[in-house]
């Protein structure tokens, strides 16, 4: 369809693992994988490991990315990191609104799209996460809940933002649980992220979108998955954490 309008991205979501060494010999050995790639590739990594990671990935074609950023430039908010701290030392990507931070630390809606808009503001690109419950999708209510979310999280957001914006399409059943949404399954609801924005930016705009599917994505499931005329790559959980399996997904991206 109109794949080569917009770039197919894995990326990795390290979450809470890997200590500065691990992170390094981590790295180490997906720098020759990660050569070929013709997708994009972004790794987003703990705070503590995102200097090394720039460091060692200076020269290479892998993008480094974090897994939150505070919506403030500066000041009182103990254990938060700005958008400035991020682009300062190099980081280009941000992870927002993560299902783990919706549901273990109170993330909202609204405070998804101040984050956004801050680090879009910085320069950052980031990375939007949206998804339903299982049980939002047993009653049948999915597009609804993606629709809310979309619209509240690119709230005033400018249609040049948004091209430069990321959408991970994370049905929450389907993250850590090995429940893989079917080919099918993620196609949908992609393919109803990208009218969403149609509707709201124009089609020239939701073309330019690169929209991501989350959720126990693996070597096995991946090249189905990418296949897809909407799914623009993954943001991949477990399988980024093995230089291997990563390297897997960004065959399957490259050619999909
Ligand atoms: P898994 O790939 O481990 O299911 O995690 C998906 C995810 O949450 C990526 O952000």
């Amino acid at each position: 369809m109109n794949k080569e309008l917009r770039q197919a991205i894995i990326a990795g979501n390290w979450k809470m693992n890997k200590t500065r060494p691990e992170a390094k010999a981590l790295i180490e050995e997906l720098k020759p994988i990660a050569a070929n790639a013709s997708c994009g590739v972004v790794i987003c990594v703990p705070y503590t490991n995102l200097e090394t990671a720039v460091e060692l990935t200076k020269g290479t074609n892998i993008k480094v990315g974090a897994e939150n950023v505070h919506f403030e430039k500066s000041g009182a908010f103990t254990g938060e990191i700005s958008a400035d701290m991020l682009t300062e030392i190099g980081v280009e990507y941000v992870i927002i609104g993560h299902s783990e931070r919706r549901q273990y630390f109170g993330e909202t809606d609204e405070t998804v799209n101040k984050r956004t808009k801050a680090a879009l503001a910085a320069g950052l690109k980031p990375i939007v996460c949206v998804g339903e419950l299982l049980w939002e999708r047993e009653c049948d209510i999915t597009e609804e809940v993606i629709a809310r979310q979309i619209k509240l999280d690119l709230f005033d957001v400018s249609a040049e933002d948004v091209k430069k914006t990321v959408i991970a399409y994370e049905p929450v059943w389907a993250i850590g649980t090995g429940k893989t949404a079917t080919a099918e399954q993620a196609q949908e609801v992609c393919a109803f992220i990208r009218a969403t924005l149609a509707k709201l930016y124009g089609q020239d705009v939701a073309d330019a979108v690169t929209i991501q599917y989350g959720g126990s994505m693996n070597p096995k499931n991946a090249s189905e998955l990418v296949a897809q005329p909407d799914v623009d790559g993954g943001l991949i959980g477990g399988a980024s954490l093995k230089a291997a399996d990563f390297g897997v997904l960004l065959d399957a991206a490259s050619n999909g």
